[in-house]
């Protein structure tokens, strides 16, 4: 019934878009119509640009990163820490001298930041020259927001109309041709008390796994190499699906197609990981023995705050367990310093957690409050220099760790994906499996290929080395 609705709507948005393309026509700065699309934030918001360019691609458009030659601009943001809104504020305000000089473009901005309403608002107010606003459940409906802006001369702004029902079969405009993003589920439940997700992303939908089995088998097909499986929680997969399936059980379906190609998925939250998770893991393919699991900081009392789950043994246990199994695993993470209310004292069980695990790497945040979450209404008396002081405390200890972990892997044999020439050195940049850069000598035509590389030097976290074979 719910896919009967949709397919109706995608129908109706199918005649906007031959019609926005007609008009495009004429209206375009220079014969083609060029859009601009910048995508701010997370993997999720990557794949939600690229649906955008495919159905911009569907409406005639070619794309340009230049913002004087672009017919359309849009603006994809994300607002998951106030550094993140404080870019998008001052890159949308500069767009008023475009307008001037091309009072034809329209401008749209939306994404995480436009699902809270104060944003929204403000955009609306501070930027009359913002054609569009749109949140993130009504992306489908861009045809006809673009529709509604060139024919009615109207602003268009459409914030929350969170569904039940997933959109599929909207077109993708992927950006890269051997790495390629799907998304397995949506929205988030869990409600961190710092986090801003859930109130802009929705609740939790799981795609069906036939769709993402399609999508997929496609890809490997189309020659992609490495497929990353996307969500805020992958672990809580299959939840409100009427088939009986869970994360491992839709890892496992994938790992049973045929090629040459890697599966990674982010992000995993250690509350839901399981051994069933981590067996699965061990016992695959094309699953690198790699797992990001953010365990956002060390201390019990500071986790119980922020609502996560699990207490510091559990995390610990995990690991454990994994690694017991898996004793080559690569482990990432996200940590928050500076929770309100939390003690150097505190801090410092963050500090031991990272020696105890030996993270490959770390992505490090200090606590940025977000309007309508828990954490936002906490009492915060640590002074910022203070928070700072922990922050490069925390990146000394984990540059350290790092750099050990790397010189340790001189000598290895690693099987790496090869991503693009570094235009600083010259040299091929390629991960390994576990997300570890090697960087070595080699022809263009390894791009967006596998090849075997013998590890020679460690720079860091950085790696050098020679290609053994592909
Ligand atoms: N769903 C993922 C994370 C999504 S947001 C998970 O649960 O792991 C990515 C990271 O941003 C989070 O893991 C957290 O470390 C950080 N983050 C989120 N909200 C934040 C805030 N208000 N201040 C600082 N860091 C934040
Ligand atoms: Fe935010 Fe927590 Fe959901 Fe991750 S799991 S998106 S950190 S609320
Ligand atoms: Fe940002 Fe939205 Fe992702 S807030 S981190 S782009 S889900």
């Amino acid at each position: 019934m719910e896919d009967i609705r949709i397919n109706e709507e995608l129908q109706r948005q199918k005649l906007f878009t031959a019609d926005v393309a007609e008009i495009m026509k004429v209206r375009a700065i220079n014969g083609t119509p060029k859009a601009l699309v910048r995508t701010y934030g997370c993997q999720q918001n990557v794949a939600d640009g690229e649906k955008i360019k495919g159905m911009l691609a569907e409406m005639g458009f070619d794309f340009t990163e230049e913002e004087s030659e672009a017919d359309f601009i849009l603006f994809n943001t994300c607002a998951v820490r106030e550094h993140a809104e404080d870019r998008v504020f001052g890159n949308v305000g500069a767009l008023k001298n475009i307008k001037r000089k091309h009072p034809s473009v329209l401008i749209a901005v939306c994404g995480c930041m436009m699902e809270q309403e104060h944003v929204a608002e403000r955009i609306k107010k501070s930027f009359p020259f913002v054609n569009i606003v749109f949140g993130t459940h009504v992306i489908h409906k861009l045809p006809e927001m673009m529709y509604t802006a060139i024919v009615d001369s109207k602003r268009v702004f459409v914030r929350g109309h969170e569904t039940k029902e997933i959109v599929e079969n909207l077109p993708i405009r992927r950006d890269g041709k051997s790495r390629a993003w799907v998304t397995v589920m949506y929205g988030c439940d869990n409600f961190c008390s710092y986090c801003i997700v859930p109130y802009v992303r929705g609740r939790e939908k799981s795609r069906k796994s036939e769709d993402i089995i399609r999508e997929v088998k496609g890809l490997v097909a189309d020659g992609y190499k490495e497929i990353t499986l996307l969500g805020q929680n992958v672990n809580s997969y299959g939840k409100g699906l009427e088939e009986d399936i869970n994360f491992a059980e839709l890892l496992r379906r994938l790992d049973a197609i045929e090629g040459d190609f890697r599966i990674r998925f982010m992000t995993s939250h250690p509350k839901d990981a399981t051994h069933e998770l981590f067996d699965v893991i061990a016992n695959s393919r094309h699953i690198p023995h790699y797992i990001h699991l953010p365990c956002q900081c060390g201390n019990d009392r500071v986790l119980k705050e922020m609502n996560r789950h699990y207490d510091r043994a559990k995390y610990l246990s995990l690991i454990e367990y994994a690694k017991s199994i898996m004793p080559d695993l690569s482990l990432t993470s996200d940590i928050i310093v500076g929770f309100p209310g939390e003690t150097y004292e505190e801090f410092k069980d963050t500090l031991t957690l990272i020696e105890e695990v030996k993270f490959t790497s770390l992505f490090t945040f200090i606590f940025s409050p977000r309007v309508g979450t828990k954490g936002a209404k906490m009492p915060d008396p640590i002074p910022a220099e203070e928070k700072s002081k922990w922050f490069q405390e925390l990146l000394a200890v984990q540059e350290r760790i790092a750099a050990e972990r790397c010189a340790s892997m001189v000598g290895s044999k690693e099987r790496v994906l090869v991503e693009e020439r570094n235009p600083k050195n010259g040299l091929l940049s390629s991960r390994t499996g576990s997300s570890i850069i090697i960087e070595f000598p080699g022809e263009d035509n390894l791009i967006g290929e596998f090849a075997e590389v013998e590890v020679t030097e460690a720079r860091n976290w950085i790696l050098r080395g020679q290609q053994v074979s592909r």
